[in-house]
């Protein structure tokens, strides 16, 4: 199923970049990157392995720095910002990473605290309980409240990580490789719930993948990082439209691999 197009308001950039470069010694990663992310929108980044996806979305963070170029983060520029602007500015942010380590060592109630008690110290015991049951409910697994980590499957793994992001609120959802290792039924239950998450929690979004159904079922838009920048953005059906033979290709290998 392809996702509905939904209007979007193009006047309203959420995440905005221009000109960003980004090089580990000789190794030029991001070549004068432009970029913007509109408000409720899921932005869907393909690229190969290596081409820089995951940097991208930590200089989105500030978790690394641009050599080069402008990159606005809800209005910000993310690499003048002061330490504690840019701490306010990543409670806003919610990053979900490729390998989405929860402590092995907690219950998952207390994977979920954690973020939760150490970025909002004022809230009561009656209030965290429902923080956490809110957001387990909203990746429906209320069930699993008092599990470790290791009593549960890669799938459940993933959505506890998303939720553990949720709790904090996050304008924006950074989603680096959600559906990676994961089989196929178990893909489609977490494209349906970063669907859920944008209608519900009317989120922002970039979803980064190799995954072409997860980019499909989950992307308002696609953008291809091709050697360095984005070459070709549009819907799934625009960019694979395209006559370009490095997107050609990407789309032959993932389909006939
Ligand atoms: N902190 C770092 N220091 C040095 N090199 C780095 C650093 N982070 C990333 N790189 C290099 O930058 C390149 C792009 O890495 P990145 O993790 O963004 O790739 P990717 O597109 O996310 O790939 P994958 O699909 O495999 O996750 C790689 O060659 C990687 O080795
Ligand atoms: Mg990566």
């Amino acid at each position: 199923m392809i996702k509905e197009q939904k209007a979007i308001d193009k006047n309203n950039p959420v995440i905005s970049i221009r000109g960003l470069q980004k090089a580990f010694g000789d190794l030029h990663i991001l070549r004068g990157v432009d970029l913007d992310v509109y408000k409720g929108e899921n932005l869907v980044v393909l690229g190969r392995s290596g081409t820089g996806k995951s940097v991208l979305i930590k200089i989105i963070s500030g978790l690394l720095l641009p050599d080069q170029g402008m990159v606005k983060v809800l209005g910000e520029e993310v690499a003048n910002l002061p330490t504690r602007e840019l701490m306010a500015l990543r409670l806003k942010v919610g990053f979900s990473f490729q390998n989405s380590a929860l402590y092995d060592s907690m219950t998952v109630r207390q994977n979920l605290e954690f973020p939760l008690v150490r970025n909002s110290r004022n809230l009561s015991r009656s209030q965290i309980n429902d923080e956490v049951e809110s957001v387990l409910d909203a990746v429906g697994l209320l069930q699993t409240i008092e599990q470790m980590p290791s009593e549960l499957s890669g799938g459940q793994r993933k959505r506890i990580g998303i939720a553990r992001t949720l709790i904090l609120r996050p304008e924006i959802m950074l989603y680096d490789e959600p559906t990676a290792g994961l089989d196929p039924i178990t893909c489609i239950e977490i494209n349906n719930l970063i669907n859920e998450v944008q209608e519900k929690y009317k989120t922002t979004a970039i979803i980064i993948t190799h995954d072409l159904t997860c980019a499909k079922e989950t992307g308002d838009r696609i953008a291809m990082l091709l050697d360095g920048q984005f070459a070709i953005q549009g819907t799934f059906e625009e960019v694979f439209a395209s006559e370009d033979s490095r997107v050609q290709s990407f789309y032959n290998y993932n389909f006939t691999a």
